[in-house]
């Protein structure tokens, strides 16, 4: 365990971890994108390291996924050459109480629907500062979008009552650029009644190519929580 005092980046190793100790040797695993993810991913190292775990095989759901894998020792694989995947562990920027989520504020949402889709188990690891009663409260619904068609996704996202937003980068010199080389749009909406609907709605407009609704997918959610100042998972 290390000297980390920021409760939130607690709550996370601490959640990243309960989720690597959940890893079987002899298993595919889907590595999943972003801060929390990084310390399973790290764990997942650990483990491989020490001789605790073998015969490990991830499977990167980003560009980031696969450079973090590849620096903890873990062998990878890919989606060609393997028939199913076990394990998928993964963050969320929204969960609801029935374990649909919001995802995508790394921009990565489309290969992890992918990857987290396809595992037998889905593990979903998050602070609690993300457990939310209803989905988009607190988080825009992140858009993939080719670029030639950000502009009509927009419109049509408006007619659907969100109010879009093209993602830009780092002092804003340029849109966010996916692995996939395209465009994300945040929409913010003001009541997500439906998840289900709306992520087909969304996905149905042409030019998208996936939204970050993730409905029905998790199987479980691991919660950090901080109480008395000692992290709990
Ligand atoms: C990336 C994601 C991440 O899983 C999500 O943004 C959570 O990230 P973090 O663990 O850093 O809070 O969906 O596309």
């Amino acid at each position: 365990m290390s000297a980390e005092t920021d409760p939130v980046k607690v709550m996370k190793q601490e959640v990243g971890k309960a989720a690597a100790q959940r890893v079987q040797s002899g298993t595919i695993v889907g590595l999943g994108t972003g801060s929390t993810t990084a310390y399973a991913i790290q764990y997942i190292g650990d483990r491989i390291k020490k001789g605790d775990l073998k015969d490990i095989k991830g499977i990167p759901t980003s560009f980031q996924a696969e450079v973090l894998a590849k620096e903890h020792g873990i062998p990878l694989t890919s989606l060609d050459a393997v028939d199913h995947i076990d394990v998928a562990i993964d963050g969320a920027d929204e969960v609801d109480p029935q374990k649909n989520l919001i995802k995508g504020g790394g921009a990565a949402h489309t290969r992890e629907k992918v990857v987290d889709s396809l595992a037998d188990q889905f593990i979903v690891v998050v602070d609690s500062g993300k457990l939310v009663e209803r989905l988009g409260s607190t988080f825009k619904l992140p858009v993939e979008v080719i670029p030639m068609a950000y502009a009509p996704v927009m419109r049509a996202i408006e007619k659907l009552g969100g109010k879009p937003e093209l993602r830009m980068g780092v002092k804003k010199a340029g849109p966010v650029v996916t692995d996939q080389g395209n465009m994300v749009i945040d929409v913010t909406f003001d009541s997500i009644d439906n998840p289900g609907e709306l992520e087909k709605t969304i996905n149905n407009i042409p030019g998208v190519l996936e939204n970050g609704l993730f409905v029905g997918v998790a199987n479980v959610v691991l919660v950090g929580e901080v109480k008395d100042g000692q992290p709990l998972v």
